[in-house]
């Protein structure tokens, strides 16, 4: 029976900042997790501070401070914990922070733009669940100037290996020869969605940049720039139902606004806009007051690793949202 103080073990662990709910659950799965030094069983509560639980070994203490960032990921970075091949990993472009921080959600390997991290795995949770259907933008660079017919059939969607995919919106913001500069915002989270959308039509994608994430946004960020983001950008992902709030976007005119019904633009050329001119809004800088973002100027050089270490820090002065 549950007392009134225990709360899921799973929870425990997402809140200390091990990770998702969903990698807590497999943990506890691979039996990596004790509760009380016997294997911790799926489903098991916990009454925080009187019950021993340990990952792979270590002590997990209670909630640390909270983070979040949000990280311009370079083209060629990778989004993983580790990678055998020993190319650039994402998360070495944080600060050092003392605590283990992971991505939400993904971002392909060629793909630069927006990505967030964080030690919350509850937050984390909440912004990467599919009900919650954030509006993720993308600059996308393709081949060949998409017709009318393709960009409605981005919209309506595409059969590709079982999935459908589709745009919320599809915007060509500018054409270069024969290449075009399309705007597209997704609520879907599939695998390489805008680049499977793109080949599906004959529009192989050369350059692909995530603008935003929900209401935060790369605003004058550089590749390899970081910054925390603010309360207002984390409590943001918390609105009950995304797809009917109305975001501050730096970009917003009617085209972005996803209140707006599913819309395909093609601009008359003379109002071509730069697709550069993207990233040419006021600075808008939140800098930490806990940690310095660290601008990346080191282009040149392998980035630092922070070390491994076990995800919580007792020591660490206790934050909470
Ligand atoms: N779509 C892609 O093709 N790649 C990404 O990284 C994100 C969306």
């Amino acid at each position: 029976m549950s007392t009134t103080h225990d709360i899921p073990l799973v929870r425990f662990l997402a809140r200390a900042g091990i990770g998702s709910r969903r990698y807590c659950d497999n943990l506890i799965a691979l039996g990596r997790v004790t509760l009380n030094s016997a294997p911790a069983t799926p489903g098991a509560r916990v009454v925080p501070g009187r019950d021993q639980i340990r990952v792979n070994g270590s002590i997990i203490e209670e909630a640390p401070v909270l983070l979040y960032y949000l990280v311009y990921k370079p083209k060629g970075y990778l989004v993983s914990d580790s990678d055998p091949e020993n190319r650039p990993l994402a998360r070495d472009l944080l600060p050092d922070l003392g605590m283990r921080m992971f991505p939400v959600g993904r971002l392909d390997f060629q793909t630069e733009g927006a990505l967030m991290f964080t030690n919350d795995g509850l937050w984390a949770d909440r912004v990467a669940h599919p009900r919650n259907t954030i509006p993720k933008t993308y600059l996308a660079k393709v081949r060949n100037i998409p017709s009318r017919t393709t960009l409605q059939r981005w919209l309506a969607g595409i059969r590709d290996q079982g999935q459908i995919l589709k745009a919320r919106e599809a915007v060509i913001e500018r054409t270069t020869g024969r290449n075009a500069w399309v705007r597209i915002t997704l609520t879907g989270g599939a695998n390489r969605q805008v680049r499977r959308m793109g080949e599906a039509t004959g529009h192989p994608v050369v350059k692909l940049i995530r603008l935003s994430i929900g209401d935060v946004h790369l605003k004058d960020m550089k590749p390899g720039d970081v910054r925390e983001l603010t309360v207002r950008e984390v409590k943001s992902f918390l609105r009950k139902n995304f797809a009917e709030s109305t975001p501050s976007s730096p970009e917003s005119d009617s085209r972005s606004n996803p209140k707006t019904p599913r819309k395909i633009v093609r601009q008359p050329m003379s109002e071509k806009r730069s697709a550069r001119s993207l990233h040419a809004d006021p600075p808008t800088r939140h800098r930490s007051a806990t940690a310095s973002p660290r601008k990346r100027t080191d282009q040149g050089k392998a980035p630092r690793r922070p070390p491994e270490q076990p995800s919580n820090h007792p020591d660490r002065s206790r934050k909470r949202r």
